[in-house]
């Protein structure tokens, strides 16, 4: 009655944030993946951008929890809770028509993680639930002709995964995924911070360094910030001006992580997908492409050309919702590609 084709949905559900796509009416839920319970009941207090309010500032009774965490399922019950209040938020007529969903989770996930977010999903209301891998999704959302029989590289770096993945003919080649992003990222200020300047700093002051004058790539302006925190001796609050290049040399692990593992799919990749991928370019996905100079950082040590995507932090839920129109073409290809490989 209202156009059962427009129940079908696309969930990214990332550890950091969670979007959700209906076709026809685009991105409808961009919130952080963030649910506040009340200690001891586990009622729900609130989700989403709510919640991370409460984050780190919650009081004793009430926590804040993220519970995609590290790519993993940290706590079932509250991931059933955040995917159930997303999809009854945007749809109160799918108490009647109930949705096929598809959700992008990262390769890197257990088989018993990957089946607690279909369960979640079947519990917060789903007729059918179809789970892809957030590098394959990213790839349909970076509108990538995945179909060509040419290779092509998606490179996604989310909040506490990246998953990189060489595509032909609508199948994955080789795809590797480490659990390590931009969470890290903010680890690794954080540490730096702490044991050069004796300073402690939250995450979302770590996180504001990051965007605000993170910069993987040498550049000739030194940006500055002013940042405060505990001090580690006395305790007491303390400022600090912290620079650019600080911030580079803090990012420099993680990063180093991310680039061998570039490099190392390149490698397992067969040769004339490679050459394709060199012509082509290595295009990038997920919030972490965002850090300044990383684009050019990974071009330069890998010597590839690098794309970041028109839309990195939307290509995942975009992908996940487009993935039936496409999903007859990936089924069909694929047994193609797999016949040529005998
Ligand atoms: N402009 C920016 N510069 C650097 N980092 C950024 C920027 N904008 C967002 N980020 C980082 O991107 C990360 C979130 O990206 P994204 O939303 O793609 O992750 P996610 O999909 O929730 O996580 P995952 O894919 O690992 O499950 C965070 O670490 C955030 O700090
Ligand atoms: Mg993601």
């Amino acid at each position: 009655m209202f156009g059962l084709k427009s129940s079908d949905i696309g969930i990214d559900l990332g550890t950091c944030n969670t979007l959700i796509y209906i076709r026809g009416k685009g991105i409808v839920i961009n919130e952080p993946s963030v649910v506040a319970v009340e200690r001891g009941t586990k009622k729900v207090m609130a989700v989403g951008e709510d919640a991370k309010r409460m984050l780190y500032k919650t009081p004793g009774n009430i926590i804040a929890i993220r519970p995609m965490r590290d790519g993993v399922i940290a706590d079932l019950e509250s991931t059933e809770k955040m995917i159930r209040y997303f999809i009854t938020k945007i749809l109160p007529r799918y108490r009647f028509i109930k949705p096929r969903m598809v959700i992008g989770i990262p390769s890197c996930i257990t088989e018993v993680e990957k089946r607690a977010v279909e369960e979640s999903a079947y519990k917060a209301g789903a007729r059918d639930v179809t789970v892809i891998e957030e590098s394959l999704a990213a790839a349909i959302g970076a509108d990538i002709p995945i179909f060509e029989p040419a290779g092509h590289m998606v490179c996604d770096i989310g909040g506490g995964t990246t998953e990189i993945s060489v595509i032909s003919l609508g199948g994955r080649v080789v795809t590797n995924a480490i659990r390590l992003g931009g969470d890290e990222f903010d680890e690794a200020i954080i540490k730096h911070v702490r044991s050069v300047h004796n300073l402690i700093i939250g995450e979302q002051t770590a996180e504001r360094l990051k965007i605000e004058i993170g910069n993987a790539s040498p550049d000739k302006t030194i940006e500055k910030v002013e940042i405060k925190g505990t001090d580690a001796i006395t305790g007491l609050p303390r400022r600090l001006e912290i620079d650019s290049v600080e911030v580079r040399e803090a990012l420099k692990d993680p990063i180093t992580q991310i680039i061998d593992e570039i490099k190392a799919t390149l490698g397992q990749t067969p040769p004339e997908l490679a050459a394709d991928i060199v012509e082509r370019g290595i295009v990038m996905t997920g919030g972490g492409s965002l850090l300044k100079g990383l684009p050019k950082l990974i071009s330069k040590e890998t010597g590839v050309p690098v794309i970041l995507a028109e839309q990195p932090l939307d290509c995942v839920a975009l992908g996940a919702g487009k993935y039936f129109e496409y999903a007859r073409g990936i089924d069909n290809t694929r047994s193609i590609y797999d016949s040529l490989n005998g």
